[in-house]
């Protein structure tokens, strides 16, 4: 299958400067455990910087009401804000238009409204959906699912030791009966970036929509969905600098007209009589109830605070960060890392010989450094590596080298203690 593997976009940018971004979250300057804290969590949620914290606090310290409601002045403030948020959110995706946008509680509900809304309605017994080795669970269960109750076979394309997807099996995978490909931007587990572009050219050429899970991408990566031409694109605020609680959906006009609404309530109605309900238009007919309102606005904020440093200046950091790391962690002894592949992420996995994961992440809090230890929501992938789990670190644009040698330090002194 002739498909350039896609590279991170690391453009030659502005200089970034990580100890200018630390000023901006208050959080970092915590101590933990007599330490100061050092914060490689990254992929499980990041920190927030004080324009979304203040953002926040003045909202509901002077705009906030419902949305959509009322006549009464902060019901249309709070409506504009709410809605302005949801051009932010095109903006930062390069949507052809807010419409588009569909405000959900993260990365989760989102697929669980395709996979619910736009895949079963469609999905006939002997058909297939095509995922990937690389999944979070996220993207895994809500089509198993599916599949089980409709007869449907679930297709996942393998991984290599690298951490790469085998595009030959992809090629063979997507056929005649394929309804959907879901696979992510880049693996919260061992980092890899997908080769999106060509992936969804070639799922397009055979007629067959593309859902992205950019829970790990949008804070790393420039995305752009009109050059992409994916159908949907799920991400999470609070993977983005963001509150917790609050994501967004993009999906084409088309798909969304065409789904039917999933949960319903109020605000996503044109009319309601008892014999009969005329929904409105998406993305209203996706948001039923009051939404998460603050949350909106304040992912707003973090989307704005990520155009204003520059995706291009963060990529090019964290590729110098993850360079940096992977020649440190790669001279010591024992220690093995999961996911070697040409376009990678602020992410690094590892496993230490004679260590359980979870020790390393014990001993590395003990000295203030924040890591995830487990199989973080893709038992499939590590059950691929014939592991149970690895230790991961996971940068963001306000992390440094010298968060990396703190790193190294504490690794070594867990390999001291078990020696
Ligand atoms: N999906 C999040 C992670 O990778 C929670 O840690």
């Amino acid at each position: 299958m002739k498909m350039e593997r896609e590279v991170v976009g690391v453009a030659p940018a502005a200089p970034f400067d990580p100890q200018i971004a630390r000023e901006d979250f208050p959080i970092l300057r915590e101590r933990v455990n007599g330490k100061p804290l050092v914060y490689l969590d990254n992929a499980a949620s990041t920190q927030k910087p004080c324009a979304v914290i203040e953002t926040l606090t003045q909202f509901y310290r002077h705009d906030y009401a419902n949305v959509h409601r009322g006549v009464h002045a902060l019901s249309q403030r709070a409506t504009e804000r709410y809605e302005g948020a949801r051009e932010t959110v095109r903006r930062f995706l390069n949507a052809p238009s807010a419409d588009e946008i569909v405000f959900l509680r993260g990365t989760t509900e989102a697929i669980n409204l395709v996979a619910q809304s736009f895949a079963r309605p469609r999905l006939r017994r002997g058909d297939n959906v095509v995922i990937t080795a690389l999944e979070h669970h996220s993207n895994i269960v809500p089509w198993q699912l599916v599949c089980a109750t409709l007869g449907v076979e679930l297709r996942v394309v393998p991984v290599n030791d690298a951490g790469e997807l085998n595009l030959e099996g992809y090629e063979l995978m997507v056929g005649r009966r394929t309804k959907l490909v879901a696979l992510t931007h880049v693996s919260n587990a061992i980092g890899t970036v997908t080769p999106l572009r060509g992936m969804i050219a070639l799922a397009h050429e055979r007629g067959v929509p593309v859902l992205v899970d950019g829970a790990q991408a949008v804070s790393h990566l420039p995305v752009d969905v009109t050059e992409l031409d994916c159908d949907f694109y799920a991400f999470s605020g609070h993977k983005v600098f963001g509150p917790t609680g609050i994501g967004a959906l993009y999906a084409k006009a088309r798909h969304l007209a065409a789904m039917p609404p999933w949960q319903c309530g109020g605000d996503m109605i044109r009319t309601v009589a008892f014999g009969h309900t005329e929904f409105a238009d998406a993305p209203a007919k996706f948001e039923a109830g009051t939404p998460n309102i603050a949350g909106a606005i304040g992912l707003a904020a973090a989307l704005e605070y990520v155009e204003a440093a520059g995706l291009q200046a963060i990529a090019a950091h964290e590729a110098r960060l993850l360079d940096y790391v992977t020649r440190r962690l790669s001279a010591i002894h024992g220690l093995r890392i999961l996911g070697t592949a040409a376009a990678k992420a602020g992410i690094v996995s590892f496993t230490m010989q004679g260590m359980h994961p979870h020790d390393i992440g014990t001993i590395l809090d003990a000295g203030g450094v924040a890591i995830r230890a487990g199989h973080h929501c893709a038992m499939p992938l590590m059950q691929r590596y014939g592991i149970a789990g690895t230790a991961r670190a996971s940068f963001a644009l306000y992390n440094t080298t010298a968060d990396i040698d703190a790193l190294v330090a504490g690794i070594e002194e867990a390999k001291r203690l078990f020696r």
